[in-house]
């Protein structure tokens, strides 16, 4: 391996903003108690008329424009997401038409928050494969749009964003060095949208009982995030060759700063080398990774030659990671 990378990024956030405390005036929480069981102070909330292939379209051309390249030259475009604009046709199809990306494949892919790293390891593969050249892979989730905001379980957690990553072929022994994807499907019920597929379709009783939210046992995820967050970024670097003392950057999902904390001494990083941003945009599922990835590209903190480690875990349950050198 060594030979695909990412060769630009791009996120967008939506304007509107919202704080610990308009959540105090609209469920029984406290900034206090999100701040220290989460380190969440604010997520950003797509306006009425968003949806997700909006917001993707978006990333996706600042990702195109810092990679050099134009939508017309991408093979093939995969968008990760649970809240895609609507079951079908997939989201990708609808941002590879605003784009005006011509007739590349485009298909949407559902790994909950791990969906970018499973996206950039489904993409890579086209490339290294030599069966295209391009692609780009967008992480969106609108989660305001299925999330209960009387739960203040969940209300509390999740935000809306976009973040892309165009990938293509790099210099001989930089871009990706290594994947590890899992999933374990006796965890799905952990973490789910119960209504609205063919399991459960839409009905006037799955609205009023709020069955097209997320449904979530927290603690258990909580248990399962600290366990495979470092489990999985371990086994990356081990296939990449490489150990803890390497590392430059790593970019987790960003869904409680605990769980990233726990991960973090596990694998004996320093503070410093933790990209973190879920103080300002909550937990954005697929969006998590490449925003804050794009972050720190911009930022000057992730350069070129960097060995770079994202990894996620979510919904399905599912994890994964990836090493890259930049
Ligand atoms: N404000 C005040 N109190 C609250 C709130 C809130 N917003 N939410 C829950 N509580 C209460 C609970 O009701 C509970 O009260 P009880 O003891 O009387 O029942 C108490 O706080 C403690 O609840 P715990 O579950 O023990 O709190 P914990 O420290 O575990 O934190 C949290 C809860 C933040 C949800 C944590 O478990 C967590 O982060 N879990 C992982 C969630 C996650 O990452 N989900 C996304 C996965 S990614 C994806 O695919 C979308």
């Amino acid at each position: 391996m060594g030979s695909v990378g990412i060769i630009g990024t791009g996120a967008y956030l939506p304007e509107r903003v919202l704080t610990n405390a308009d959540l105090e005036k609209m469920v029984d929480t406290s900034d206090e108690w999100i701040v220290s069981r989460t380190g969440i102070r604010e997520r950003r909330i797509a306006s009425e008329d968003q949806a997700s292939s909006d917001l993707a379209v978006e990333a996706g051309r600042k990702a195109l424009k810092a990679a050099g390249i134009t939508a017309d030259q991408l093979d093939v475009i995969i968008v990760s997401t649970v809240t895609p604009d609507m079951p079908f046709p997939a989201t990708a199809c609808l941002v590879q038409d605003r784009l005006g990306a011509g007739q590349a494949a485009t298909f949407d892919l559902s790994a909950a928050c791990t969906g970018f790293i499973y996206g950039v390891s489904t993409a890579s593969q086209f490339i290294e494969n030599g069966v295209y050249r391009y692609a780009l892979v967008v992480g969106v989730d609108c989660l305001s749009k299925i999330t209960d905001f009387t739960d203040r379980n969940t209300c509390v957690l999740f935000g809306d964003g976009a973040g892309a990553a165009v990938l293509g072929p790099v210099e001989e022994g930089s871009g990706f060095l290594s994947f590890e994807l899992g999933g374990d499907g006796s965890g799905g019920d952990l973490l789910k949208q119960p209504a609205g597929g063919s399991r459960m379709p839409a009905t006037v009783e799955t609205v009023e009982n709020r069955l097209h939210s997320i449904a979530m046992n927290g603690r258990e995820v909580f248990k399962f995030a600290v366990r495979v967050l470092g489990s999985s970024a371990e086994e990356a670097l081990k296939k990449a060759g490489l150990s803890k003392e390497d590392v430059d950057y790593l970019v987790p999902h960003q869904a409680n700063v605990r769980i990233i904390d726990t991960a973090v001494k596990r694998l004996g990083l320093s503070q410093d080398k933790v990209v973190i941003n879920l103080d300002r945009y909550g937990n954005m599922s697929s969006a998590s990774v490449p925003v804050a990835l794009d972050e720190a590209v911009r930022a000057g903190r992730i350069r070129k030659g960097d060995i770079v480690i994202l990894v996620g875990f979510g919904g399905g349950m599912t994890w994964g990671a990836t090493v890259l050198q930049w």
